[in-house]
Formats: structure tokens, sequence, C-alpha cells
């Protein structure tokens, strides 16, 4: 369209358009308003993008703009100062962490579930959604559950995360400074969240100590003056972590019950796992080579709706990709969304099928066609601890309930920030012993 280009129909009908645009090629140039931009298509061209970070950057179009926002976060970061943030933060994500991590996952599983009674309807894409968001920000802060700061976190994050992305998507300008109800709580929010945060931060500063992610952020030293992160440094990385690390893993669960209400016999998998080796009880991470199955429901499920549906990427200099000259400044967009339902990398791509994942299967795709978690130095630094925690939370909750849409319901899948399921109205019953008594 004149002036728009194609951003109308990637803003109205996004999943349609992208997923039509391999049929164009592994590189395919769209207008975005005024500007190029190109969509990589290929797994090739995706893998040498995600892995070349130098030459392909951070940056584009809705970056630039969620940059002013969100500072210079590690997602946010340039290719130099993000090699230098990511060694800071990663010792957080290692394999013991994790476990450490899984107790709070469990503790805040079951504190979901204990509130839930035999034929309860309610919305389960809002039950998972403040799951995740108790279990990242009790991570990521290293808090205690009744913790009244991290509670004034959890109340305040969904608001400011959805509200950056209205100002990224819609950049309205002026608009937003104007006194409407919705600008006012955005702004309500954003006060709430960083008092919140930089209280945490002083009383950390003034208690030093401790192997949790705020330590080390509060410990780390720039490498050439020896200088230490700001305090709106580490409230930067400490909003945009938990922020990363909440939707994306909510949306995922969400879809996995649905796609398992609506496939019973992938659901009795399931249920015949978890009862093999969880017996009703919460699942640890020792579990998890037992979960075979379940793991691979997740799988599935990340290929079917990669929460991550949409990224961009700049070149930082002149460059050829999959036979295409692009000049310095380019933008370019990938989607895993687009890449995981290409029929010619997964068969059937529309089909809910874990087995396709089954010993290895996922070794014989090409390189960069199967990226929920991107790729690269810039892979997501969360992907192993979200991958414990669905999995743990799956296992755990089939283990005692089944859940249920109403009869005839519909999945609407909503494209923003991250992919989801919207509200997901779900009616619990008890499994095992306290069904059959
Ligand atoms: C299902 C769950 C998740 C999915 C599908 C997901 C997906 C992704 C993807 C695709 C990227 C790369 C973006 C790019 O290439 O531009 C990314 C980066 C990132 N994710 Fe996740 N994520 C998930 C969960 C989490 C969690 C639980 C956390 C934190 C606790 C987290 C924190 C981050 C951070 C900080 C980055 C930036 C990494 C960097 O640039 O070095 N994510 N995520």
């Amino acid at each position: 369209m004149p002036l728009l280009g194609h951003a109308w129909q990637l803003h109205s009908r996004p999943l349609e358009f992208l997923a039509s645009l391999p049929a164009h090629g592994d590189l395919v140039r769209i207008g975005m308003g005024p500007y190029p931009a190109y969509v990589v298509c290929g797994p090739e061209a995706a893998h040498r993008m995600l892995t070349d970070s130098r030459t392909f950057d951070k940056g584009g179009p809705f970056f630039d703009k969620a940059r002013v926002l969100f500072g210079s976060s590690l997602p946010m970061a340039g290719w130099r100062e993000h090699r230098w943030q990511r060694r800071q933060m990663q010792p957080a994500f290692q394999p013991e962490r994790i476990d450490a991590y899984a107790g709070v996952m469990a503790e805040e599983i079951d504190r979901m579930t204990a509130v839930w009674r035999p034929g309860m309807r309610f919305d389960l894409t809002a039950a998972l959604t403040t799951l995740t968001l108790r279990i990242v920000t009790r991570s990521v802060l290293a808090a205690e559950a009744e913790d009244e700061a991290v509670a004034d976190v959890q109340h305040s994050l969904h608001t400011v995360i959805d509200g950056i992305y209205q100002r990224v998507m819609l950049p309205l300008g002026p608009l937003y400074r104007l006194p409407t109800p919705g600008n006012r709580r955005y702004r309500r929010a954003c006060t709430r969240l960083h008092r919140a945060i930089d209280g945490i931060i002083a009383e950390r500063r003034a208690a030093p100590g401790g192997d949790d992610l705020v330590a080390m952020l509060l410990e780390a030293r720039d490498e050439d003056t020896g200088e230490p992160l700001s305090d709106k440094d580490i409230r930067d990385q400490l909003v945009v972590m938990s922020g990363a690390g909440f939707e994306t893993t909510a949306n995922s669960l969400a879809f996995a019950f649905w796609l398992l209400s609506q496939h019973p016999e992938a659901e009795k998998r399931v249920h015949d796992e978890v009862d093999k080796t969880l017996a009703g009880r919460t699942a640890t991470p020792a579990d998890l080579d037992g979960l075979d199955y379940t793991r691979r429901v997740v799988h599935e499920v990340l290929r079917m709706y990669p929460p991550g549906w949409f990224f961009t990427r700049v070149t930082t200099t002149e460059t050829t990709l999959a036979g295409h000259r692009l000049p310095a400044g380019t933008a370019l967009l990938y989607s895993a969304y687009l890449l995981h339902h290409r029929p010619d990398l997964f068969p059937d791509p529309e089909r809910f099928d874990p087995d396709r994942w089954l010993d290895g299967s996922g070794d014989c795709l090409p390189r960069g066609a199967h990226v929920p978690f991107g790729g690269g130095n810039r892979k997501c630094i969360g992907d192993q601890y979200a991958l414990v925690e669905m999995t743990m939370a799956l296992a755990s909750v089939c283990a005692r309930w089944s859940v249920h849409p109403d009869p005839g319901a519909a999945l609407r899948v909503q494209v923003r920030g991250t992919l989801g399921p919207g509200k997901l109205f779900m009616t619990c019953r008890p499994r095992g012993a306290a069904a059959d008594g």
C-alpha cells in the first residue's frame, strides 16, 4: 500500500502474511512504511544472521523505539557492549542455579493449584501468567514469596510491559502524555515498579553478598574504566529480565493445555507418563528424564506457537545474504513462526505432533530451521530455565488435574509482543485418587 507498504498486512494479519513469504524466496524485501526491510525466510540465511551478530546487530525500526524505553539492557545492547553484559549475567543461568530456582517453581506451582476446586472455571492464561510472573520475579530478584517490594513489581510489571509494547507498535508521541486513564495507569505502574526495584537495589548495596543475579550486577565492573553499573543500569536489566521471562512461558503453557485438550491421545500419553513418574506429586528437575513425552509436547508447542514470533536486526556493514547484496544499515526481520511453519521443513505444519521430536529427529533439520529461542550469542539466556519451568508446570498440573475448555470453544491466537492464546476459560477436574473417590 502507498506510504504504509506491507506494514498494514504485518499489523492486521501478521501470521498469514509471514507464512506467505517463503514462496518468494529465502530473503524477501518488504516495505515498512517508507523504509524497505528484508524478511529472512530460509533456515541457512537465518542461521548466518543469528550467528554473525557483529554484522547483523540488534536494531531496526521497532527496536530503536524499544531501546528508548528499555535502556541499554541485555536484549537491547549493541554487540560490543552485549558481550560484556552477557558474561556478567550468564552465571545466573548455569544448571546449578536453575536447580535452585526449581524450588521456587515447585512452590509457586503448588500455590497456583492450591486454590483450584473440582469444577472451577477460570481463565487459565491469567492463572499461568500470575504463576510465571511470581516465579521469574522471585528468581531474578532473589526474593521470598511474601516480599512486599516483589509484590509491587508483580503488580506493575504487566502494565508497564503492555504499555511499552503499545508505545513501540503505535508511536503516537505526544498523545501518550495526555492525562487519559490508560496513560495515567501506565505512569503509575512505571513509578511503582521503579520505586520497588530501586528499593531492592539499595537494600542489597547496604548488605552486599550472595550469588544471585542482583549480586552479580552489583559486583560487575566495566572492563576499561573499572566503574560499577549505575542503579538505573541495574534496574533496566532486572526489569527487562523479568519482563522477558513471564508472558513467554505463560503463553506457551496455556497453548500446551489447549492443545492437549484438543488431542486426547496426546493428553493420555502425558497422563500415563506423569502417573508413572510423579504419582501425583510436584515435579523436580530430577524427574525431567522420566518426562520425555511431556518435554516433546513443550518442544512442539514452541514450534507451533513460538511466543517470540518476530525480531529485528540491522546490518553494520555491507554484506551478502541469500544472494542479496545488503548495504550497511539494512533492516532485517526474522520470525520463528514463519520458519516453523514451512511445510518443507515441518511437514503438515499445522498438525500438533510431539513425536516430531522423537530421539534426535530434530538433529536432521537444517541449521536455523527451529529457533524458538533464537540462536548464536544472542540466544535466549533463559532457554533452559524456561524449558525446566514449563515441563515442571505442565507435568505437575497434569499429575493432579485435567483442564477442559467450554464446549465449542475455539482458539483465537493473539499476536502482540508475544504470541498468545488470549483469555482461555477452562474448567478443572481432579485426576487420580481424588477423582476416583
Ligand atoms: C518460552 C519461553 C521463552 C522464549 C520462547 C524466549 C525467546 C527468546 C528469543 C527468541 C530471544 C532472542 C531474541 C532475538 O534474537 O532478538 C530471547 C532473548 C532473551 N530472553 Fe528469552 N524466551 C523465553 C523465556 C525467557 C526467560 C524465562 C527469560 C529470563 C528469565 C528470558 C530472557 C531473555 C533475555 C534477557 C534475552 C536477551 C538475550 C541476549 O540478547 O543476550 N527469556 N528470548
